[in-house]
């Protein structure tokens, strides 16, 4: 399949349904090493398997020799298959982009996997060999390296030939694709850092006779990690995938994100410090269907949304609002609904519903690792007319609230305000507990 982004169509295959999990394949290889995996464990999670730019069926684009590049490639194909979250598997090359995108964007992933993999980068030596290989494959083809980098995927001491599939990609890896990478595997930064303050689960898979990556250092990422997980594949070379590709299957199908629900809910807080970056628009959508989701009362649906973008009204709401002049690059105005209603009854909940689809809207912002804050409108009238008038709300459509969202510029600690004194047990004069 193809995915048309920004400056380049990156092909990839998809196999089962589930979870999502990107696999990212390592240097001068493709999609098609974890294939076997991939369609042996289809059933138990959807596995998203781009060709890299540069390599196989992906043409090199505008390629700019930086990791962080192919990083956002992945995340792009992410976003233009609704994928809010996911987990990544990178191998080997495949893993440092892999971190990229966890430094950029760790919000994003559910867990993490590094496949003979590590968060170093290279001295100064290696930096240089790198780039002179990558000179040396543009004068001379890949033949020569190619046969070399084979040789050094093989598990220690062992006599059997190489996977002929696996020979056949490296040979033809385009020379431009694997410059390209070369030089931004000479380029990226230690990562460790990312993997310490990463929060989702972090597995480290060492081969045990692993020429490239010696198992410390393939293992290194999960130690420094606040939930890492390491395991070393005995007599395994540089490609679990292709040596032992059940084993792998069923340690990337079982990394799960060890949150409860109960931490995601503590973990929404209103956020009042954004960045400027943008929030997609199927992200807006998902947002509302969230909203959508929730409880109504007779099923009445008694609201209605503006999404606010364009920069100059989110500036005037900004003054209008006494406690919600927030940076945010996106806004929604909930609004209830009592134009087309009938049932004069039903007319008081509109503020239930709404206040409903709000909460709702907020814990998808959470979700997705956005920040949000609610900002009261209703049932202040001066409020409400400033805001009918600067949103054109007809006669009818009350506006319940301004809720800001976007990118967070400051954390907050996850916490309930659980307090004892505002229980009761059965009756107003009895404790649900002891204080
Ligand atoms: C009806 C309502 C109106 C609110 N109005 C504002 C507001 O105008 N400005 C603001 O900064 N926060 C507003 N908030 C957010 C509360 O201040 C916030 O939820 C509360 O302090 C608890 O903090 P937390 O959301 O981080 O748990 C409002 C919340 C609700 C439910």
């Amino acid at each position: 399949m193809i995915a048309h982004l920004k400056d380049i169509d990156i092909f990839y295959e998809a196999r089962g349904s589930g979870r999502p999990i990107y696999l990212l394949h390592g240097l001068a290889l493709d999609h098609s090493i974890w294939m076997e995996m991939a369609e042996t464990f289809a059933d138990q999670a959807q596995f998203i398997i781009p060709d890299l730019r540069g390599h196989g069926q992906t043409p090199l684009g505008d390629a700019d020799g930086s990791i962080e590049q192919f990083a956002d490639d992945v995340l792009r194909l992410a976003d233009h298959l609704g994928h809010q979250q996911f987990c990544v598997a990178g191998h080997s090359m495949g893993g440092y982009i892999a971190l990229a995108l966890a430094e950029a964007h760790p919000e994003r992933l559910t867990g993490l996997a590094l496949v003979t993999s590590n968060t170093r980068s290279d001295s100064p030596e290696k930096r240089e060999d790198r780039l002179a290989e990558a000179k040396r494959a543009l004068a001379e083809g890949m033949q020569t390296i190619g046969e070399i980098l084979i040789q050094r995927l093989m598990p220690k001491g062992e006599p059997g030939q190489p996977d002929e599939h696996m020979v056949k990609i490296i040979l033809n890896t385009k020379a431009e694709g694997f410059a390209n990478v070369q030089t931004a595997i000479a380029g990226r930064p230690n990562r460790l850092n990312v993997v310490q303050t990463l929060d989702c689960p972090v597995l480290a898979i060492a081969g045990g006779q692993d020429q490239i990556t010696p198992v410390e250092v393939a293992l290194e990422p999960a130690e420094h990690a606040p939930n890492g997980r390491s395991v070393c594949l005995p007599g395994v070379g540089h490609m679990p995938m292709l040596e032992v590709p059940y084993t792998l299957g069923a340690l990337l199908v079982g990394l799960k994100g060890g949150k409860t629900d109960f931490d995601f809910i503590f973990g929404r807080r209103s956020i009042r410090e954004f960045t400027a970056e943008k929030v997609p628009p199927a992200w807006v959508k998902l947002l509302l269907e969230a909203a959508m989701a929730a409880p109504t009362a007779m099923n009445l649906k008694l609201w209605q949304f503006v999404v606010v973008d364009d920069p100059e009204k989110l500036a005037e709401l900004r003054k209008m609002m006494p406690f919600g002049k927030y940076n945010a690059p996106l806004a929604f105005c909930v609004c209830g609904n009592l134009k087309a209603l009938r049932k004069p009854l039903v007319e008081r909940f509109w503020v239930q519903d709404c206040s409903a689809a709000t909460e709702n809207l907020l814990l998808a912002a959470h979700a997705l690792g956005l920040g949000s804050v609610w900002c009261g409108v209703h049932p202040v009238k001066i409020l409400e007319g400033s805001v009918r008038r600067a949103l054109k709300l007809p006669e009818g459509i009350i506006p319940l609230n301004i809720i800001y969202v976007g990118y967070p510029a400051e954390k907050k600690p996850a916490r309930t305000q659980y307090d004892p004194t505002k229980v009761w047990h059965n009756l107003y004069d009895t404790r649900w507990e002891k204080e």
